[in-house]
């Protein structure tokens, strides 16, 4: 039930997105060093140690907007569904049972603690499920060895970020509130580098872009300041107190909330993920298959909302003023609904990390519909 298609993917990949985001050749040869992995390896004693013996606090995730998610997904029996962010099994359940007796489920995700979690889980259904640590960005070679790329599968969801096991996990250092290194990797053991490397080495004008780019983070300016100032910073307690100095954040968030968010995105390549992942989601649709993300901040929802409306109008129009001749386009799928879908009052009360949760989803045409 659990497979293992897991490429490594160049470090020279990263080193080119902090190029782009920096415009700044020095990160090339700063974060080929590996001087920040010896700050967070004398911190935590050795590398390995953040994955070995972990306290794994919370376990199953709950899940978000299930009901909203079988309304758009519609699974069936007979059925052959993507889980592409299977994490501990949640909504992977919930389709397994909505596409009973015999639907299948092929799920996904690079961490391995949550596929182990999600195989004890769903070990029940037998045969009906296959798990597979990989990337989402690798769906197609993943369908292509399952043996699904030809017939094709009728429905594909994303649930986009970390789950509750990762943020509540210290020695994942996803979470501000828990000490621990500042790891944020989904997949730990990955080669990557970790949140400790970006802090530890980017130049403070690189710092600051991650910051504003993928964090919206006004103060970014201030912020990447005070940690130039202070590294090398070692651990997420260190890093919430340095940011806390600098700004107040907003309203009932902790300050720190869009630093971390800022980190995690730079370090798991999570926008240009999603946008390597859409393409490849789409093509592994049968006519009449859907497509459901749910997102939880608007840098990934908008490139979902684009994306879809691309495919809806079935071309790309350039930026105005230049013209926009759409007129011999296919449209390639339907908008399910034109915004996205919000849990309710009573699912945020009972699961508050449901609160920022927006559902899109879209309906493949078949081509003589185009
Ligand atoms: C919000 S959780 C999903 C929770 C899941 N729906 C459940 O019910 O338990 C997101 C998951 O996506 C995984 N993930 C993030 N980026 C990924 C990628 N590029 N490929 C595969 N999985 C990824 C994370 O490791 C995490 O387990």
């Amino acid at each position: 039930m659990l497979g293992e298609h897991h490429p490594r993917q160049p470090s020279s990949c990263f080193i080119a997105l902090f190029y782009e985001i920096c415009l700044h050749p020095t990160i090339l040869v700063r974060l080929s060093t590996s001087r920040s992995r010896d700050i967070v390896e004398a911190a935590m004693g050795q590398r390995g140690q953040a994955t070995s013996g972990m306290s794994v606090q919370a376990r199953y995730h709950e899940p978000v907007m299930v009901d909203t998610v079988l309304h758009f997904l519609q699974p069936q029996d007979r059925g052959r569904y993507v889980d592409a962010t299977v994490g501990t099994g949640g909504h992977a359940r919930a389709i397994l049972d909505a596409s009973a007796p015999s639907g299948q489920l092929l799920g996904l995700d690079l961490d391995p603690q949550a596929l182990a979690l999600a195989r004890e889980r769903l070990a029940s259904y037998g045969d009906r499920v296959t798990l597979v640590r990989s990337s989402y960005t690798h769906l197609t070679d993943v369908l292509r060895a399952q043996g699904w790329l030809t017939s094709g599968v009728d429905g594909v969801l994303a649930d986009l970020g970390l789950s509750s096991l990762q943020l509540d996990t210290p020695e994942r250092g996803f979470s501000f509130r828990e000490d621990g290194p500042l790891d944020m990797r989904f997949d730990p053991e990955g080669d990557g580098p970790t949140a400790a490397d970006l802090v530890n080495t980017l130049p403070e004008k690189a710092l600051a872009d991650l910051l504003w780019r993928y964090g919206e983070e006004r103060r970014a300016r201030a912020i990447a300041r005070a940690i130039v100032r202070h590294r090398p910073i070692h651990t997420t307690h260190e890093l919430a107190q340095i940011v806390a100095r600098v700004t107040r954040g907003a309203p009932g968030r902790h300050p720190a909330t869009r630093t971390f968010q800022a980190l995690r995105i730079a370090v798991n390549r999570e926008l240009e993920n999603l946008e390597r992942f859409l393409p490849q989601a789409l093509d592994a649709l049968r006519p009449g298959g859907r497509l459901v993300i749910i997102a939880f901040h608007s840098l990934e929802d908008r490139i979902v909302k684009h994306t879809f409306r691309a495919w809806a109008r079935g071309c790309e129009c350039p930026p105005p003023p230049l013209p926009c001749d759409c007129a011999d386009a296919h449209p390639r799928v339907r908008i399910l609904k034109p915004f996205p879908a919000w849990p309710s009052d009573d699912e945020v009360a009972r699961n508050p990390r449901a609160r920022s949760a927006r559902v899109r989803a879209v309906e493949k045409l078949a081509p003589e519909e185009a």
